[in-house]
């Protein structure tokens, strides 16, 4: 499969075929589903959601089906010709694997591996460049298509983790998943969340995103997919500039689905205004030009 173009990111707006039909049509090149693991699983308790700094804070706590339960939502993606990677995890590489084996069955263009989930057990893989190998290198002994690496910028060097993924075979790193954070109430003077810690989202982890897939860019030889705070073409440009090759956008799709859209038409302006032929002309150029 070819990575380009502007992707829905994994987890937003919820499971079912019918939204992420809604969102291709509204321009989404790729859809990404919500984690999906081996066993039905309920999540954090609430509130697993606030609204902070232009951003959001969420510890969802990868809430899913099971991969048998969803089976269904994916071969009606599959009918109406929606192209879609399929993001899965798991709390051990058994786990992983049985999720993979079930997927192969499904078809889809690519699997991604959610190593970085902050507020799940299954943080800590991709803060270790053993266990990111090992994962990777697991599934892509069972699978045929791409598999792609989604890492943390919580890491203390992802760069470390891109190159251990690389290194296992993944076909694209993914960069980044949301960034640890809190929030506290003053007047209950509580934490705001019923997990205490979350996930950042959104234009407040945009620089931060950048900042990730600039140093993998130059680090790895194989794509990256950028994904963190992008909002506007602007971002979008800078985010190319930095290394990445495809865009995914999560956060900016609750302020309306005509995102996607909205970022390809400036984007392509943008190529046409610079004398550029395509997008692929300006991934990388921000650290060529150094
Ligand atoms: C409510 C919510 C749920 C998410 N669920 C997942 C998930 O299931 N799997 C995953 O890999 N990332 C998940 N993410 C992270 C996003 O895919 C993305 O990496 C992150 O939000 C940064 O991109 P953004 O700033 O464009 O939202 C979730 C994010 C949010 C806000």
């Amino acid at each position: 499969m070819k990575i380009e173009g502007y992707w829905l990111a994994s987890g937003l707006l919820g499971v079912t075929a019918s939204i992420l039909r809604r969102i291709a049509e509204n321009g989404a090149d790729v859809v990404v589903t919500k984690s999906i693991g081996f066993h039905p699983r309920k999540g954090h308790p609430g509130p697993i959601i606030t609204v902070s700094h232009g951003g959001l804070l969420n510890a969802v706590g990868l809430t899913n089906p099971g991969i048998e339960a969803f089976k269904d939502e994916l071969a009606l993606l599959k009918e109406w010709g929606i192209p879609f990677v399929l993001s899965i995890f798991g709390s051990t590489i058994d786990d992983i694997e049985r999720v993979a084996e079930h997927a192969l069955t499904l078809d889809p263009l690519a699997l991604e591996l959610n190593l970085s989930c902050p507020h799940a057990e299954i943080s800590q893989i991709a803060h270790n460049p053993n266990l990111t190998h090992d994962y990777v290198r697991a599934v892509k002994d069972i699978v045929d298509c791409p598999v792609f690496a989604k890492l943390t910028p919580n890491a203390s060097d992802i760069v470390q983790i891109g190159m251990a993924a690389e290194k296992a075979g993944a076909d694209a790193v993914v960069a980044i998943n949301t960034v640890r954070g809190m929030r506290i109430d003053i007047d209950q003077r509580v934490p705001v969340l019923g997990n205490i810690t979350g996930g950042l989202s959104g234009p407040p982890i945009f620089p931060i995103a950048l900042r990730c897939v600039f140093d993998l860019s130059r680090a790895l030889s194989i794509p990256i997919i950028g994904v963190g705070g992008v909002a506007t073409w602007q971002d979008a440009v800078e985010m190319h500039l930095a290394g990445a090759s495809a865009i995914q956008i999560g956060t900016a799709v609750l302020e309306g689905l005509d995102v996607f859209k909205r970022i390809k038409m400036g984007v392509s302006e943008y190529l046409q205004q610079e004398g550029f032929s395509s997008v692929s002309d300006i991934v990388g150029l921000s650290w060529r030009n150094l």
